[in-house]
């Protein structure tokens, strides 16, 4: 069963950003069911890999946004995108190091982060970003 389940609860409102918080969900759930299954080494160190790589490309996907609509919040939304960064980092770090049994302690960690974040800091920008474009639309057409 999967860890994470989508929701409209999740949904911020944009639709290209909930996409990619599907993806991180899915994400999210593959490493559960491959942590679950006792998956060898490689195969956990793929997922974890490629979940950090799109927890990249998702906050540098954000913070164009803020940059581009002039979002007030987001040097504190950025300040928590890096400090999120800085855990999967050092997670990862002690996991390529050979340390096991980590992955129920990611996992609970990624879900209660994905959630929260999400839920909370995700979720105050949207109004703002959702007029900025309304206002860039109207000008344009
Ligand atoms: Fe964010
Ligand atoms: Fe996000």
């Amino acid at each position: 069963m999967a860890l994470l389940q989508w929701s409209d609860e999740l949904s911020v409102g944009i639709d290209i950003i909930d996409k990619q918080h599907m993806i991180l969900v899915r994400a999210i759930n593959l490493l559960a069911m491959a942590i679950e299954k006792n998956s060898e080494r490689e195969l956990l160190a793929a997922i974890f890999e490629t979940l950090a790589d799109y927890t990249v490309t998702h906050f540098a996907y954000e913070e164009e946004l803020f940059d581009h609509f002039g979002y007030p919040e987001s040097i504190e939304h950025k300040k928590g995108h890096q400090a999120l960064l800085d855990k999967v980092t050092a997670l990862k770090e002690r996991f390529d190091a050979g340390e096991d049994n980590l992955g129920p302690q990611v996992l609970k960690f990624l879900v209660d982060w994905l959630t929260k974040h999400i839920l909370g800091t995700d979720k105050r920008y949207a109004p703002f970003i959702l007029e900025a474009m309304e206002q860039q639309r109207k000008k344009m057409s």
